[in-house]
Formats: C-alpha cells, sequence, structure tokens
C-alpha cells in the first residue's frame, strides 16, 4: 500500500450559474497538483463538486419556475461536462443533494448540539441574499449594501442555532502559531490569525426562511445554513460516516484551494468547526487571487464573463491550462485576456518549446539517421537538470505554478541557447571520429534529454502535449501514468524519433485581429 497520501480539493461551485475562468481556473490548478503529486510517488486524491442548497439556488429555480432539483440536477452536469473537456483528473464529484452527504451533515450537526456547541437562539441581522450571508454591522456598506457585491441588504430576524465558535478561538490560534504554512501565501496567513486575534462572535448555522436545505435533526422547520452544510463536503466525500478507512488515510494530508473572497469560511469557520468535532483541521488552505477580464471585473451584467469551453475550443484546452497558471502568480489577481493567450501560444508554446523540438528531431533525422546517439550527454546540461528538478519540487510546496513553468521554461531557453553555442551544423562538417563529431552526438544526446524531461515536466500542466511531444521522441506510453524520478537522466537512448510534426501552429496575429474584427490603430 502507498503510504505517501495527498489529499486536494476545490471548493464546491454553486450551480445557480454556469462555470466561467475563475472555476476553471481554480480545478485546473488543484489538477496540475495532484497530476504532480502522483508522478512524484503519491497516492494522490482530488475532490471537487457542487454546492446544491441554499436560497440563491432556491432563487434562481423560482424565477426560472422549475424545483430546486430540476435545476441542480440541471446544471450541475456543466460543471462535470466542463471537468471532462479540461482534462481533469478529479478521483470523485460530490454534490451536496447527495444522501451520503446530507447523512454526515446532519450527523455533525447533532454531535455539536449534543455537546452544547450547537445551541438555539435568535439572529437578528442585515443578510445579503446573493452572498448568502449576514453581513457584521461594522462592515455594511453605505446605504445598507453589502461590502462584497454592493447589493441592498435585507434585514431579517429569525429563530436560529448557533455554533458557538468563540469556546475554539484560542485552540485555532494555538494551531495556527504551530502550523506556519497552514494558510498559503503569508500574507492570508497574518490577515487570519488578526482576525482571529480579534475575536470570532458564535456563528448562525440555522435557517427557518427557506426550505431547500438539509433539515435539522428533530427540528425540521430549520435547515441547515448553506455554508454550514457546505464545508463538510470535504469530509463527507471521504467517507466520514461511510467509510473510516479511506477517511483517515486521506484526512491528514487535507488541503483546500480557495478563492480570496472565501478564506474566511475556510480558514477561521471550518476549521472551528473541526476543533469542536475533534478533528485535526487540514494540513493547508491556500487562496488564490480573482481574474478580470481585459482589465474589468467579470459579470454578466457586463456581459464579459468568459466561457472556459470556448476558450478550450477556439485555442486548445493545453494552452489554456498553461496561460491561466503561467499568467499570474497564484494567489496574486490576474488579468485575462485573448491577446495575451495568443502571445504566450506564439512565444512560449510554438516558438520555446515547438522549435526545440523541431530543431532538435530534424538534427537527429539529419546527422544520424532518426536514431538518437547512445552516449553521455553534456555534464553542465546535466548538472542544471538536477537543480531544475530541486527548484521545481520547492515551488510546488508553495503552490507557486508560475515559477514552476519559469522554470522549466528556463531550461528549455538553455536548450535553444546550447543550439546556438555549440552549432551542431558545423561539427556535422567535421571528420568522422574527429573531437568535433563526437561533440555532434553529445549536442543532440544532451538537447533530446531536455526534450525528455520537459514531457514529464510539463505533463501535469498539459497532459495531451506531454504525450505528443513523448511519441514524437520515439517513446512509448501515457507520461501522466510515469514517475518523474524513476525516469533517470541520460536512460532515454537508443530509439528512433518520429518525424516532427508541428505541436503548436503560430497565430497570425493580423489574421486573428481581422477575425475578431479588432481595428488596427489609425483604421
Ligand atoms: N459555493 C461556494 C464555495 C463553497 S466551498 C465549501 C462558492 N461558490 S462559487 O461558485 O461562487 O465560487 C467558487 C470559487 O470560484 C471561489 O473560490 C471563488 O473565489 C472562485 N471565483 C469566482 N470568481 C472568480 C474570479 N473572477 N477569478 C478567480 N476565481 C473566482 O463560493
Amino acid at each position: 500500500m502507498n503510504d505517501k497520501t495527498y489529499y486536494l480539493t476545490t471548493p464546491i461551485y454553486y450551480v445557480n450559474d454556469i462555470p466561467h475562468i475563475g472555476h476553471a481556473y481554480t480545478t485546473i490548478a488543484g489538477d496540475v497538483m495532484c497530476r504532480y503529486k502522483r508522478m512524484k510517488g503519491y497516492d494522490a486524491f482530488y475532490l471537487t463538486g457542487t454546492d446544491e442548497h441554499g436560497q440563491k439556488i432556491q432563487q434562481t429555480a423560482d424565477e426560472k419556475g422549475i424545483t430546486p432539483q430540476q435545476l441542480v440536477d440541471e446544471v450541475h452536469q456543466n460543471f462535470r461536462e466542463l471537468w471532462g473537456v479540461l482534462n481533469i483528473s478529479n478521483d470523485d464529484f460530490i454534490r451536496t443533494t447527495e444522501p451520503r452527504h446530507e447523512i454526515v451533515v446532519q450527523a455533525m450537526f447533532k454531535e455539536l448540539m449534543d455537546k452544547g456547541d450547537i445551541y438555539k437562539g435568535t439572529y437578528h441581522g442585515l443578510y445579503c441574499v446573493p452572498c448568502e450571508t449576514y453581513v457584521p454591522e461594522s462592515n455594511v456598506g453605505e446605504g445598507n449594501t453589502c461590502p462584497d457585491c454592493k447589493r441592498p441588504l435585507t434585514p431579517m430576524q429569525e429563530e436560529s442555532y448557533f455554533f458557538k465558535a468563540s469556546k475554539y478561538v484560542e485552540a485555532l490560534i494555538e494551531h495556527y502559531e504551530n502550523n506556519l504554512k497552514g494558510i498559503i501565501p503569508q500574507s492570508r496567513y497574518n490577515e487570519i490569525l488578526s482576525f482571529l486575534r480579534s475575536g470570532v462572535r458564535d456563528q448562525s448555522v440555522s435557517r427557518t426562511t427557506l426550505s431547500w436545505g438539509v433539515p435539522i435533526p428533530g427540528d425540521e422547520k430549520h435547515v441547515v445554513y448553506v455554508w454550514f452544510d457546505a464545508l463538510i463536503n470535504y469530509a463527507s466525500a471521504m467517507g466520514y460516516i461511510n467509510d473510516r478507512v479511506k477517511f483517515e488515510k486521506y484526512w491528514k494530508e487535507a488541503r483546500h484551494l480557495v478563492g480570496k473572497d472565501i478564506i474566511r469560511f475556510h480558514c477561521v469557520i471550518w476549521p472551528l468547526m473541526l476543533l469542536a468535532l475533534g478533528i485535526t483541521p487540514p494540513v493547508a488552505i491556500i487562496a488564490h487571487g480573482w481574474w478580470t477580464v481585459d482589465g474589468e471585473k467579470m459579470s454578466k451584467s457586463k456581459g464579459n464573463v468568459v466561457d472556459p469551453f470556448k476558450m478550450a475550443e477556439v485555442y486548445g484546452v493545453d494552452p489554456f491550462r498553461y496561460f491561466l497558471l503561467r499568467e499570474v502568480p497564484f494567489g496574486n489577481d490576474g488579468d485575462f485576456s485573448e491577446r495575451a493567450l495568443v502571445g504566450r501560444i506564439n512565444s512560449d508554446l510554438a516558438n520555446d518549446l515547438g522549435n526545440l523540438l523541431n530543431r532538435t528531431l530534424q538534427m537527429i533525422v539529419n546527422y544520424f539517421e532518426g536514431k538518437v546517439p547512445e552516449v553521455k550527454s553534456d555534464p553542465e546540461i546535466t548538472i542544471l537538470a538536477v537543480t531544475v528538478l530541486e527548484k521545481i519540487e520547492k515551488h510546488y510546496e508553495e503552490f507557486a505554478f508560475d515559477e514552476v513553468l519559469k522554470t522549466i521554461w528556463a531550461f528549455l531557453g538553455r536548450g535553444n541557447k546550447y543550439i546556438d553555442e555549440t552549432m551542431p551544423w558545423k561539427l556535422a562538417k567535421e571528420e568522422p571520429n574527429s573531437e568535433g563529431n563526437m561533440k555532434l552526438a553529445e549536442v543532440l544526446k544532451t538537447l533530446y534529454e531536455i526534450l525528455r524531461m520537459s514531457a514529464l515536466l510539463i505533463s501535469p500542466f498539459m497532459p495531451d502535449t506531454a504525450n505528443r511531444l513523448w511519441a514524437q521522441l520515439g517513446l512509448a506510453g501515457d507520461v501522466s501514468k510515469l514517475k518523474i524520478d524513476e525516469q533517470k537522466w541520460d536512460s532515454g537512448g537508443s530509439v528512433a524519433v518520429k518525424k516532427a510534426e508541428v505541436l503548436f501552429p503560430r497565430i497570425d496575429i493580423a489574421k486573428w485581429e481581422e477575425s475578431r474584427n479588432i481595428k488596427k490603430k489609425g483604421d
């Protein structure tokens, strides 16, 4: 049995809306991480799913004149379908309307009630319906609006169950003090710690104003508040009740990827719930930034919501995956533009990677009849390869996907430069068995090894491209199933390469602009 386990989750997405690049971003990032971990020999479990209860869903269903059940059954399919298209390797897809989830929500709620950590009271407050949250008085925006979405708040008063969050705050502070990487990046860690130190009020965890939710055991006019319900998915999907072996196996390695807007739920409320239940909080919560589009906030009213299905169709799944993780440091906000995507396809993919492959294979064909020379590669590049692997490992630990890619591309860049430096076409003109002629074999073997290692390293980001690259190198099998550490440097000799095929066709910018009706300056 593999004792190197890893467990990573995405947020579960609301199904009142269709998927956009924000959803695609988190899910691709998690996919890359789990694919890498598997290639490093881990048994990595990747979870995603949909958040299907609550007022937002009920309201959307009402507007459409269908039942919430019909709405969620229909809309959650869009997410499943997108993950198929984007080549996401999730091991499970949890829906909060599934019985396997609901029984865990009820059990946890009951356990906390029995312990006295959930009690009944009355809640008065200003509620934001779209965000499904009460807004504390100190945060209410001008004219009683929501500080996040800026929409008007609704005054509400209701009988409610409360979770004694305050009771576990000290324990949570201590947990974070002992786990300095418990929240990534550091800036978010500091933010959450100072929030915790300022105190956390008991949390309202039930609603009587709607029926679309998990009923509270023994008091069915209440349903469980959607966030209390949703957070539990991370445990219910792992068999918290039905499969304790699985739960114990993965839980100790749990990590959650989240957008910056939902860090308090994940870094404060969820760990407090877990502490109350006697469960260890997750190893880490990793927060990423938000995408704007061409410099503007993405919104339905502006009509600038980027459709990931369309991006994948027009530019290809792998370039889209690559772009999202290369363009912006994880944790920072970023701006999406198709122009930037086209720029990266041409420069990073077609030029840097595509050309190196083409030039190398062409030379192996021209000078060695297509057979990779059986010699050792250049010692200088061999040493570099070791440092590349070490750097990449460190960057992954920090979820610095952009740095991982920069490191791989610097390695490819070294390959391109190595061709310019060694000028194999000159070496090829030297006498057979002369020093220069022997160097030619070393040069081509070195370039071949750079490409072989790069195929392994890009596989988590671009699984199909890695396989195409691998096949052109004359190698068989699915790269994503290989173990990086078993693929020793210089072990890839004695094969016949395939004819070089274009990995990424260059996009003609003039034609691209024309197809988008983008006018040039002065037109
Ligand atoms: N259902 C809750 C999560 C519950 S997890 C127990 C939810 N769903 S959501 O569909 O509204 O958002 C899901 C994720 O998408 C969040 O992490 C959010 O940060 C992310 N994004 C939404 N818009 C985004 C961008 N414009 N850019 C990047 N990520 C964005 O919240």
